[in-house]
Parts: structure tokens; sequence; C-alpha cells
């Protein structure tokens, strides 16, 4: 059998969850365009669709509000959240939390994910001082993550990043996801292995890097020489490429539209430059187009989250597509266990 590093175009299970990067650009959940889904659809209807190919999100509204309360209220839970946080990056706080609660009876599937989804959320609203007091009815998880005073348009613009972070196929922390799953594990543990792998920078790690890269420029002057510097010493630049989209990421042009309309100052407006122009760059040096998470960074720092929320706002969005890909995975019953080319020494005694 031939090697492929990386696992790159090796088929390794089959779904029914979505298409990713068909003809080089499109995603499809469930057979929907995800990008039409963020005009037409809420969060909470996509992770209904995701978890139960069921376009109505009343029923994952519905639990989501009862676990996130039920947290507000456990003493446990908060005193274990202020211990570690301190001390812990937060996406290592969101996983020792989501594993801490476990699972302890049988629930649906929809309700199992739910009370997941509920304490990323929960995790990542106790970063926010002025967290708000009443979930919308609406855009709830978008709500739970920002403060009262959130417009519409920055709940919009949340709940759109969520929707195009809910699913994308066979990538690390799905597949890490799958192959817990397959040994017949629990849900958590396998959410769990999806979180660790999610972490590292060439994954959800890349909107943290890819803002920070863009703060680090006074202005696009410097930004050029900076990156055309970077590109000579052959170093990648995060929230560019991607294994699957040959094309163009299409979730890119929604997220860099939101990051247009809700500009609010004049530093914001320097950074969408410089971002911009990086943009062209690469475009022109490399033929490499934005991901997701090159605007994505800057429309979190628009929200007013901290560079350390990014990843864990991937969690909050992805733990529906983690939570379908487990239940696809213990339905199909197959061990994962692929094998190695072995390029040690030869036998010695
Ligand atoms: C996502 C990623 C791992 C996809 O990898 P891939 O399709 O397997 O592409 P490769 O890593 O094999 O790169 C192919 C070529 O493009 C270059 N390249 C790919 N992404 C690049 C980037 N972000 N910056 C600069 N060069 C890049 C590679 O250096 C390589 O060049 P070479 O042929 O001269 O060696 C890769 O594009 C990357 O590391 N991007 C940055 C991290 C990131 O944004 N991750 C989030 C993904 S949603």
């Amino acid at each position: 059998m031939e090697y492929s590093p990386g696992l790159r175009g090796v088929i390794a299970g089959e779904t029914k969850i979505s298409t990713v990067g068909m003809e080089g650009t499109s995603l499809r959940y469930r057979g929907y365009d995800a990008i039409k889904l963020t005009d037409t659809h809420t969060y909470e209807d996509v992770a209904s669709l995701i978890i139960d190919d069921d376009l109505n999100g009343s029923d994952f509204t519905a639990f989501f509000q009862k676990y996130y309360t039920e947290l507000d209220s456990d003493k446990n839970i908060n005193n274990l959240l202020e211990q570690i946080k301190s001390r812990l990056h937060p996406m290592d706080v969101i996983r020792t939390i989501v594993s801490y609660i476990g699972e302890s009876e049988k629930k649906s599937d929809l309700e199992a994910t739910t009370q997941i989804s509920a304490a990323v959320a929960y995790v990542i609203a106790s970063y926010n001082d002025s967290k708000t007091s009443e979930l919308n009815d609406e855009y709830t998880v978008a709500s739970s993550m920002l403060s009262d005073e959130a417009s519409k348009d920055q709940l919009q613009a949340l709940d759109d990043i969520l929707i195009l972070y809910a699913e994308h196929g066979f990538n690390a922390s799905t597949f890490a996801t799958r192959v817990t799953g397959s040994t017949r594990s629990d849900l958590t543990s396998s959410i769990v292995s999806g979180i660790g792998t999610l972490k590292g920078e060439l994954h959800g790690g890349a909107n943290e890097r890819a803002v920070e890269l863009i703060n680090s420029f006074q202005d696009v002057e410097d930004a050029t020489v900076g990156v055309m510097k970077m590109l000579d010493e052959k170093k990648k630049i995060m929230g560019f490429g991607h294994g699957v989209y040959k094309i163009q990421d299409p979730r890119s042009p929604v997220v860099k539209s939101w990051v247009k309309k809700l500009i609010s100052d004049d530093d914001a407006k320097l950074r969408f430059e410089i971002a911009k122009k990086i943009d062209q760059i690469m475009d022109q040096e490399k033929k490499l187009f934005p991901n997701v998470d090159f605007y994505g960074g800057l429309l979190l720092s628009e929200l007013n989250f901290n560079v350390n929320l990014f990843t864990p706002i991937f969690v909050a969005g992805r733990s529906v597509g983690w939570a379908a890909h487990y239940f696809e995975q213990r339905e199909d019953d197959t061990l994962i266990r692929p094998a190695a080319k072995y390029i040690g020494v030869e036998e010695r005694d």
C-alpha cells in the first residue's frame, strides 16, 4: 500500500455529516451550503442539524439553557474553575472542566452534546467581567459568551463564526475524536481528545498566531517588509493555506465581511488594512488564500475577546461536529488502527 505523509488524500472512513472542499471551495453540512446557513439559520439550528439531521434548534436551545444555568449554581465546578484559571491556558481549563463533568447518566445524543457545549461556553464566559445576565432567546450560545451590551450585529457575527467552526470533515481534531470513539470509549473522553488536538498552532491555534502577527506590525509598509522577510526565510504565515481547500476557504469571506462591518475605531481600521495587505502579498507571492482563522482572529478581537480565548471559541463551535462524528463512529463500530512504515534500523542482537 502506498504511503501518504500526514495521511493526505487517504480516505480514512465514511461520513454523512459534511462535505469539505468539493470543487476546491465548498462546504456543506448534511447537504446544506454552510455559507447560506449563516444567512438563514442560527448556530442552535445548525448544531441540531449536525447532531440529529434536524434544522430546528429549539431542543438544543432548551438543553443549553438548562445546563448553562445549572453550572452557574454548581459550587464545585466554580471552585475548580477559579483554582485552575490562574495557572492554565483557557484551552486547558476547558479540557479539564469538560473532563470533570464527564457522563453520569444515559442521555440522548443531542442532550449529551449540549451539556458539553454549555460547559465550554460557561468557561469562556467566566473570563468576561461583564458577562451577560440573561441568555438571548434567538442567539443563545453566542449571547452566553458576550455581555448584555452586545449589539445584534455582534451577536450575529459570533453566531456566524460558530456556524462556520461547527464542522469540517476529517480534520485532525475530529479524526482524533473518532479514533478515541472507535475504541468504544465514551463521548467525553473522545471530545477531550479533540480539544487537545485542536490546541496546536497548525490547527485551531492558527487564529491566535494570525492576530499576533497582524498586531506585530506598526503599519502597512512595516507589514509588507516583515511578511516578505518571513517568506524569504521560508517561515509559515499563520492563517493561510489549507489541507483540503485548493481554491478558496469559503468561510473566509463571511468572516472578513463581518470584520469590515464591525470596525469600531482607527486602531481596528489599521489592523484591517494590515491584514488585507498580508492577504494581498500571500496571493501575489505564494498563490495562497486566507483560511477561516486569518480574519477570524481579527473578528474575535473586534468582539473584545482576548487572544487566548480564540481557540476556546473554536471549541465552542466545533464540539457539535466532534460529537456528531463520535456518534457516527460508534454506529460504524470499526476500530481505527492504521499501519506504519518501518524506517528504523534492521534487526540487531
Ligand atoms: C494548513 C496547512 C498545514 C496545509 O498544509 P498543506 O496543504 O499540506 O501544505 P504544505 O504544508 O504541504 O505546504 C505546501 C507549500 O505551501 C507553503 N505554505 C503552505 N502554507 C503556508 C503558509 N501559511 N505560509 C507560507 N507558506 C505556506 C509550504 O511552505 C509549501 O511550500 P514548498 O512547496 O515550497 O515547500 C498549511 O497551509 C499551514 O501550515 N498553514 C498555516 C497554519 C494554519 O493557518 N492552519 C489553519 C488551517 S485551517
